[in-house]
C-alpha cells in the first residue's frame, strides 16, 4: 500500500501509509480533528457527559490545552522516574510467582498485570480493587474504535467519584490528589474531567505497555543472541525498546475526523471525511528507516511515530519506556535467556488498532 497507494480512499475513509503523510495529518489538528464524541447520537452524548467528561484524546484547542496543561503535572519526568522503585518491586513480585519454572505464560505472569498494578498504584486505588481494575481496562479496551461501553463507563464512573470524595478529605500523594490540587490560571479541574482523564489512563496504559513489552519478547526471540546482548549490554535496553515499538508497534493505527477543506499529498479531503493514520506502517517506511524491514538492535536514528506525534503524543510515553526497561533489566538480570516457544497466530490480541498477544508461553 505504502508504495502503490500512499493514500487511498473508500468513500468517505481515507487511509493513510507514509510516513510524511500520517505526520503531516498528526501536526495539523485545525484541519484533523480528534472530537470524535461530537458525532454521537445527542442522547448516548448527553448520557455520557453526565458521567465524564471527553478525555484529552478526543478534544482539540483550546479545551485540549487546557487539560493537557493541567493533566501533565502528573507526568513530569521527576515525577515519573519517582516510581521506579515501586515498578522495580512490582515487577520481581511478579517474577518471583514463576520463579524455577521451567516454561510459563509471560503476559499471564508479567506484561499483563504489571501496567495494571503500576496505574493503580499510581492513581491510589486499593489493592483490594485490583481485580475490578483488570476488568474495566480490559471491556474498555475491547470496544476500543468500535464504541462505548456504557455500563463499565458507568461503574467506572461512581468509582471513581468516590474515590475523589475520599482524596478531598485527605489528600495524599497520589495521582488522583495530584488532579484534584492541580491548577493553571486559577482553574481547577471538574469532578467530570478527572473522571474522564482517569478512564483514559486505564484504557490507553494498560493494554498498550503489555503489548510492548509482549511484542518485546517475541522480537528478540525472532532475533536469536537478542537477550544475551541485552544481558551483557543492559545500556542497550532503552535502544533495543524504540527499536521494538518501532518495528511491532502496539498501536497500529488511529484515525482523525477532517472538519475543514484540505489535501493530503494529491488527495482532496473535506468536512465529514474519516483518515485512518497507519503509525505502523509509517514506521516501516522505507524513505525514513534505512532497511525499514529489519528489526535492528541498536539502530541510531528512530524517530518512530508509536507513541503517535503533535499535540497528542503519548503523555504516559515516560512511564511506558520506565516499565518496558525495568522489565527487561530485572528479567536479564534473572535469566540466561528468555524465549517464546510457541507464537501463534491464534494467542494474538484480537483488534485491528492494537498488536500484542493475549498469551505467551516463554522457556
Ligand atoms: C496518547 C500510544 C502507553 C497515556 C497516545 C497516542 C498513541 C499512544 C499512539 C496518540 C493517539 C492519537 O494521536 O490519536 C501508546 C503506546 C503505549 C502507551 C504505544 C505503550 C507502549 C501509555 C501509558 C499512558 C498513556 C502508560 C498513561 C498511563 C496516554 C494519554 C494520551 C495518549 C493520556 C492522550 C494524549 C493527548 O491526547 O494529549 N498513546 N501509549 N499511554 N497516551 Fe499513550
Amino acid at each position: 500500500m505504502r508504495s502503490e497507494n500512499p493514500v487511498y480512499r473508500e468513500d468517505n475513509n481515507v487511509y493513510i501509509f507514509k510516513y510524511r503523510d500520517v505526520t503531516a495529518v498528526l501536526d495539523d489538528y485545525r484541519t484533523f480533528s480528534s472530537q470524535f464524541r461530537d458525532l454521537m447520537a445527542p442522547e448516548m452524548r448527553r448520557q455520557l457527559d453526565e458521567l465524564s467528561s471527553p478525555s484529552i484524546l478526543i478534544l482539540d484547542p483550546p479545551k485540549h490545552t487546557k487539560l493537557r496543561n493541567l493533566v501533565s503535572r502528573a507526568f513530569t519526568p521527576m515525577k515519573i522516574a519517582s516510581y521506579e522503585p515501586e515498578i522495580r518491586k512490582i515487577t520481581n513480585a511478579l517474577l518471583d510467582v514463576v520463579d524455577g519454572r521451567s516454561t510459563f505464560d509471560i503476559v499471564k505472569a508479567l506484561t499483563y498485570p504489571l501496567p495494571v498494578l503500576v496505574i493503580s498504584k499510581i492513581l491510589g486505588v486499593p489493592d483490594r480493587d485490583m481485580e475490578k481494575f483488570k476488568e474495566w481496562s480490559d471491556n474498555l479496551v475491547r470496544v476500543l474504535g468500535f464504541g462505548v461501553d456504557m455500563d463499565t463507563e458507568r461503574e467506572m464512573a461512581q468509582y471513581f467519584s468516590g474515590l475523589i470524595d475520599e482524596r478531598k478529605h485527605s489528600l495524599s500523594d497520589d495521582l488522583i490528589s495530584l488532579l484534584i490540587r492541580a491548577e493553571v490560571d486559577g482553574e481547577h479541574l471538574t469532578r467530570q474531567e478527572i473522571i474522564g482523564f482517569s478512564i483514559l489512563l486505564l484504557a490507553a496504559g494498560n493494554e498498550t505497555t503489555t503489548n510492548l513489552l509482549s511484542n518485546a519478547i517475541v522480537t528478540f526471540s525472532e532475533h536469536p543472541g537478542s537477550f544475551e546482548r541485552l544481558r551483557e549490554e543492559r545500556s542497550l535496553i532503552p535502544t533495543a525498546i524504540e527499536e521494538v515499538l518501532r518495528y511491532r508497534s502496539p498501536v497500529q493505527s488511529t484515525r482523525r475526523l477532517v472538519k475543514r477543506e484540505g489535501r493530503i499529498g494529491d488527495m482532496k479531503v473535506e468536512p465529514g471525511d474519516f483518515i485512518f493514520v497507519y503509525l505502523q506502517s509509517a514506521n516501516r517506511d522505507e524513505d525514513v528507516f534505512p532497511n525499514s524491514e529489519e528489526f535492528i538492535i541498536d539502530r541510531k536514528e528512530n524517530r518512530h511515530v508509536a507513541f503517535g506525534e503533535g499535540i497528542h503524543f503519548c503523555l504516559g510515553a515516560p512511564l511506558a519506556r520506565l516499565e518496558a526497561r525495568v522489565a527487561m533489566e530485572e528479567l536479564t538480570k534473572r535469566y540466561g535467556d528468555i524465549r517464546a516457544v510457541h507464537v501463534s497466530p491464534e494467542d494474538r490480541v484480537d483488534s485491528f488498532i492494537m498488536y500484542g498477544y493475549r498469551r505467551l508461553e516463554v522457556q
